[in-house]
Formats: structure tokens, C-alpha cells, sequence
């Protein structure tokens, strides 16, 4: 069913490793397991009044008119707000929210709740200033500053909704999203760091605004002081517009005011503008962060460990923490900058108690070796996470053992940049844990496998991962997009939301995730469609036809190949090779980058023209054919296979 294959059926099967809750653990946790005895609307309607203040309480826990739902109407609340001021009004202003770690060793900022508030109302005012208000649409484009989730908040503040563009992507790739949202204002830095290089994040910008109409002015950070092109009357530098101290009250708006969207990868070259609303998106999101970190705001530093440009540093670096009053570390550079015990070095100077991060960062730690971690106390940390991927029992055993002193639980939670918030995860203190295995559904989340016919299968058996009941984070809709909202999540299975992976459920009923069954990638995490790819190899002047496929990768999970029919009179070559990477890097970004790039004369195709993307799966694995027989020449899948091995043989 799915060509992922990891962890595959057969880990599951022969995985038998079980760590049940530590009884320490159990006794302190914030989840206690009578939790899954509350029902579904009783949980949630809880958790909206003790996650959240509200200027007006809502009324209504949730209508649902499928495939759209509507959570806590009738409700009136800030975001901001609630993830800032009211800690400060609650006496917690001296409580750090973030320890900032700048690339650069010596970059370090303190950052309290109330030096936050400061900030986004200086940044509010700013924003105003530019004529930013309720509903103004907003981009963002910065590396891991202080400054971007200030800028969200600022946003979220006025009921301006944001749309956070990671600072790894590409000026196309900026302004696509710029243009599909109608962004009026973009904030953006002059540089960014990474490995000790700038990231020219403004010249990036100042290129994607050659082609987005829609934005009228740049405010721009200064973090590196390199020197940025300016152009006046659009451009400001955030230090001259954020200035300004005085009051600038938090905007009362709707339960399903749009609070942001996000763009992610789907199986069209076109990403899809995801929909996040505020009430239903920030009870989700705290209380999952509360209860699977177990979070105890008083003590706990917790360092989720993702960028903030994907969802899970939107939900579980800003959002959710902060509506927790957590303190959190937020680091800018990379694990290995400037040597492999970085992160460490970060876990022991602050003491971190709760780490969430990704099972491609944890194989990258376990190829360089424990000695990194061994440099370092880590005995502050009591509770490990991942999530991105299916996490292999051996990197999920390894986390435990060479971070968490074997002693630590590790979570692997499941959920997506469409559901806002973690679905399927143990419960730190409840769950027994197997590694490699999600385990349960968040207490109030129905979540079932079915099989090809839509009918539910029981423990023992694999099919498609559903969910059956809305739940508050859930995507609100694709921006301008109804009918590819349906067509995405609602018509494989008649009235559940179908999220595009495989899963089984062991003997005990647990889940154990196996990939997308779609055409969608994942390369370190994260999702990357392979018609995007396509689009992006085509889009060059010498390609004729691609075809794209992921491989299995020890460290990423999955790796980028390319099939490339070149036009006629080009030649293949090494530069020609590395003139399409580069080139999908700066269509796309360099996270879409290829490994390989096989060329060759055609591509296996069905009578009827249909690219045979499973043949070119199976190349690309080195597994043996399977059936050509319904390709229009099979000889052509042959000749690949030899191409492809003359180049793995070239590496
Ligand atoms: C896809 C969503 C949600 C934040 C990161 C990715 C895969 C995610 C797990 C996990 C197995 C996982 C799924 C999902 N995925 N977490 N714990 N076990 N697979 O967000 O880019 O929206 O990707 O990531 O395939 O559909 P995203």
C-alpha cells in the first residue's frame, strides 16, 4: 500500500519493546488516565473555559456541517491576549518566555512576558502605523529571531491574519504565497544565519515583490547588519517604525476569526493555503502542549526544536506554549554550527526539561555519534518528543537512551499542518510505550483505520488513517479553494476526513503510522510533492519531461530522485546535473533539492501516456521490477535501471 515503508509492517510486527509509565512520572503527570473517560464534548468544552480567557464566553461548543466545522461560537477573545498580556496582568511579567540562542555562539537574549508585551505592542503600533488592521492580510519571512513570533503576535493583536513563509524558500516560492493571500505588508530581516552563512533574506524578498502586486510595504529587521538594496517609500527598517509605547489594546474578535494560514505541499504543483482560525486553533494547541509535554509552566524549559515557519513551530513554539505561560527556548542556527554538540551545549546552559524535535534530527545525532551528547548534563531532561515522520524503533531508542539517560518517556506524536494540533500520541504519564508507534488518539479525538471499502478494520489490520469527528484545531478550509478541499480530505471515505497515510493497529489496537499513500514526499519532515519537483525541473530551458520519486534516506527519511528527459540537442553532464539541482533550489528552495538526477532518453509510460511513478520507486530503491507489462515500451525502464546504477556508482 505504501512505498514509504518505515517503520514497515514487519517492525511492527517484530517491535517488542514496551516502557510502560515510570510511576514517579505517573503520580506528577497533568494527564491522569481517567482522561480518556471524559467524553468527547465534555472534554473539550472544558478545556475551551480553562485553556482561554474570553471577552465573551462562547455558547455553542461546535456546529459541524461536513467538511466544514465551526468551534466555540458565540465566543470573543485575542490571541495576543491570551498569549501574553494576561500572564503579565497575572503577575508572571518577570517569567522568561523565551531564551533566544542566536547562531552566533554569543548571541543570547532574555526575553520575560513582559519584555514580549513590549514588543508586540511597539510592533503592533507599527504595523498600524503602516495601516495594518482587523483583516489585513500579513507576510512573514524571517529566520528564528525573537522578532518573528513577536511579529505573529503583533499580527494576531489587531486580528490581522499572518501567513509565515519559511526563510528557507525560495523568492518564487514567497511569492506565490504572497500573491494567493493578498499580502498588504511583508516583515522580513536583511539576513538570516545558517552554518555561519547570511541568508539573504531581503534580497529574496526584494525579488519576490517583482512580482506580488499586493504588498505595499517591507518592514525590515536588522540581524546580521549585512548591506541590503532599499527602496523608498516601501521599505522601513522595524527599528524606526516600532517605536511607539503607547496602548495599543488587543482586538476582540470571533471564535472563527482567521488567525493565519499556511501553505503546505500537497499532489498538485500548487500549495495549498491551510486555514487556521483562533479560538478552536488555540485550545487545541494548548491543551495538547499541556498535557503530552505535561507541561509545568513554573518550572519546565521546553525547547521545541522545529522553525517556526512550519506548523510545528507556529503550534508548538508560539502559540500553544505561550497560551501556557511556558518558557521556551527558541534557537536560530543549526545542530552542527558551529560543532555536532550545539544542541547539548543549548539543553545544559538552560536547563531544558522537555525536548520536541524530529526523528531526521535524531538520526543525524546518532550518525555523529553519542560522544556529543556525553560533553553535556542533560539530567535536566525529563520527557522527550518527535514528530514529522514515522520515527524507526532504533533512532526512537536511541533518543531514550543516549538523551533521556534511558529514564525519560519519549512521545511520537502524529498530526499534520491541517489538523493544527497533535492527534494520535501517548500520554506521558498513562501510555506504555512501543517505539515506532504512535499509539492513541488524543483524548476527544476519533480517529479509526479503514480499509479500501471504507470500513473500519480492528486490531491486527492496516488501511487509511481517518478521522471521524471535527476536533477545535482543525483546518478551517484551503484559502479560495472549496473544491480542492473536498476533493483532498473528503472523497476518498464518505464523511470522514482522510489524512493521506497509511496506518495499522497492533494486537493492543494501538496505531502504528506507515507514510503517505499519496504522491507526496517527505524529506527531513517535511512534505515536498513531487509535482511541485516536476514543475520546477520542467520550468528549465533544457528539461523536456521528469518525473520525480522519494527513496529511502538513513537520515532524512526520504531523499530526492529525478528521471530527466533532456531536449533534443541537450547533453547530459555533470553541470548539466547540477544546474537542475540548483535550479529546483531556487524555484523551490534548497530543501527541495534532489540528490540525484538520472538522466535518460524517455520514461516508463502506460499505453495511455500515464508516468509509472511505481517503477521509478522501485528503480530508486533497488528493488526488483514489478509488473511492466502494461508500460507502451518496457524496454525503457530497463535502460533506466542502468542509468541509475552508473550513477550510484559515480557517488
Ligand atoms: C505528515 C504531515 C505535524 C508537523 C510536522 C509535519 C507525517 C507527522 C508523524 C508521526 C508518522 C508523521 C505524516 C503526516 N507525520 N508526524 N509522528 N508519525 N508520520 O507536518 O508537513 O503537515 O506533514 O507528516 O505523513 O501526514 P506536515
Amino acid at each position: 500500500m505504501t512505498d514509504t515503508g518505515s517503520p514497515s509492517i514487519e517492525t511492527m510486527l517484530l517491535e517488542e519493546r514496551r516502557y510502560p509509565p515510570d510511576p514517579e512520572f505517573a503520580a506528577q503527570a497533568n494527564a491522569p488516565a481517567e482522561i480518556y473517560e471524559r467524553g468527547f464534548e465534555e472534554f473539550w468544552e472544558a478545556e475551551g473555559r480553562e485553556r482561554v480567557s474570553w471577552y465573551e464566553p462562547f455558547t455553542e461548543l461546535y456546529e459541524w456541517e461536513p467538511p466544514y466545522a465551526k468551534w466555540y461560537l458565540g465566543g470573543k477573545l485575542n490571541v495576543a491576549y491570551n498569549c501574553v498580556d494576561r500572564h503579565v496582568e497575572a503577575g508572571l511579567g518577570d517569567r522568561v518566555a523565551y531564551f533566544w540562542e542566536g547562531e552566533p555562539v554569543e548571541d543570547r537574549r532574555t526575553i520575560t512576558y513582559a519584555d514580549l508585551q513590549a514588543e508586540v505592542v511597539r510592533f503592533a503600533n507599527a504595523l498600524k502605523s503602516l495601516g495594518v488592521g482587523k483583516g489585513t492580510p500579513v507576510g512573514i519571512y524571517m529566520g528564528m529571531v525573537p522578532e518573528l513570533p513577536v511579529a505573529m503576535l503583533a499580527c494576531a493583536r489587531l486580528g490581522a491574519p499572518h501567513t509565515v513563509v519559511f526563510g528557507g524558500f525560495s523568492a518564487d516560492s514567497l511569492a506565490g504565497r504572497l500573491n494567493d493571500m493578498g499580502c498588504e505588508v511583508l516583515v522580513t530581516q536583511d539576513e538570516g544565519w545558517r552554518r555561519g552563512q547570511p541568508v539573504p533574506l531581503k534580497q529574496n524578498a526584494d525579488e519576490a515583490l517583482e512580482s506580488s502586486r499586493s504588498v505595499r510595504s517591507v518592514v525590515v529587521l536588522r540581524r546580521t547588519g549585512g548591506d541590503v538594496a532599499w527602496r523608498e517609500g516601501r521599505d522601513v527598517w522595524w527599528h524606526d517604525v516600532a517605536k511607539d509605547d503607547s496602548e495599543c489594546p488587543p482586538e476582540p474578535v470571533d471564535s472563527e476569526h482567521l488567525l493565519y494560514l499556511l501553505y503546505t505541499s500537497g499532489t498538485t504543483a500548487k500549495p495549498k493555503g491551510i486555514v487556521h482560525t483562533s479560538a478552536g486553533y488555540l485550545v487545541g494547541t494548548a491543551s495538547t502542549h499541556r498535557y503530552i509535554f505535561d507541561l509545568k509552566p513554573e518550572t519546565d524549559v521546553y525547547w521545541c526544536a522545529a522553525d517556526v515557519g512550519w506548523v510545528t513551530g507556529h503550534s508548538y513554539i508560539v502559540y500553544g506554549p505561550l497560551c501556557n505561560a511556558a518558557t521556551s527556548v527558541l534557537y536560530e542556527g543549526t545542530p552542527d554550527f558551529p560543532d555536532q554538540a550545539r544542541w547539548w551545549e543549548i539543553v545544559e546552559r538552560y536547563g531544558v526539561t522537555v525536548l520536541y524535535t524530529a526523528p531526521t534530527a535524531i538520526r543525524a545525532h546518532m550518525k555523529w555519534g553519542p560522544e556529543h551528547a556525553q560533553k553535556h548534563d542533560l539530567a535536566s531532561l525529563r520527557l522527550l518528543g518527535s514528530v514529522g515522520e514515522p520515527i524507526n524503533p532504533e533512532a526512537w531508542v536511541w533518543y531514550r537512551e543516549h538523551v533521556g539517560a534511558d529514564r525519560t518517556p519519549v512521545v511520537d506524536t502524529w498530526w499534520q499542518t491541517e489538523t493544527g494540533m497533535i492527534l494520535i500520541t501517548p500520554l506521558p504519564g498513562v501510555t506504555t510505550l512501543k517505539p515506532g508507534s504512535a499509539t492513541r488518539p488524543f483524548p476527544g479525538i476519533d480517529a479509526a483505520v479503514y480499509d479500501d471499502d471504507g470500513d473500519e478494520v480492528g486490531p491486527g489490520a492496516g488501511g487509511y488513517l481517518v478521522l471521524r469527528r471535527p476536533w477545535p484545531a482543525m483546518l478551517r478550509g484551503i484559502h479560495n479553494d472549496h473544491e480542492r478541499y473536498v476533493e483532498t480530505y473528503w472523497s476518498r471515505f464518505d464523511g470522514v476526513y482522510f489524512a493521506g497515510d497509511g496506518a495499522r493497529l497492533d494486537e493492543d489496537g494501538d496505531f502504528w503510522l506507515l507514510g503517505r499513500v499519496d504522491d507526496v514526499m517527505n524529506v527531513s519532515g517535511h512534505r515536498i510533492s513531487t509535482i511541485e519537483v516536476e514543475s520546477a525541473l520542467v520550468d528549465h530551458p533544457t528539461v523536456a519531461e521528469a518525473a520525480v520519486c522519494g527513496r529511502t534516506d538513513a537520515v532524512t527519511g526520504q531523499a530526492i530522485v529525478a528521471y530527466v528527459t533532456l531536449k533534443g540537442g541537450q547533453d547530459p553532464s555533470v553541470d548539466a546535473l547540477e544546474e537542475l539541482r540548483n535550479h529546483v533550489a531556487r524555484k523551490i528552495g534548497p530543501i527541495a533539492k534532489p540528490a540525484n538526477v538520472v538522466f535518460t532518453p524517455e520514461l516508463p509510460k502506460t499505453r495511455s501516456g500515464k508516468i509509472m511513478r511505481r517503477l521509478l520507486r522501485d528503480v530508486a530503491e533497488n528493488r526488483p521490477l514489478g509488473d511492466t507489462t502494461t508500460l507502451a515500451d518496457p524496454t525503457v525502464v530497463e535502460e533506466i535501471k542502468t542509468r541509475a546504477e552508473a550513477e550510484q556508482g559515480d557517488e
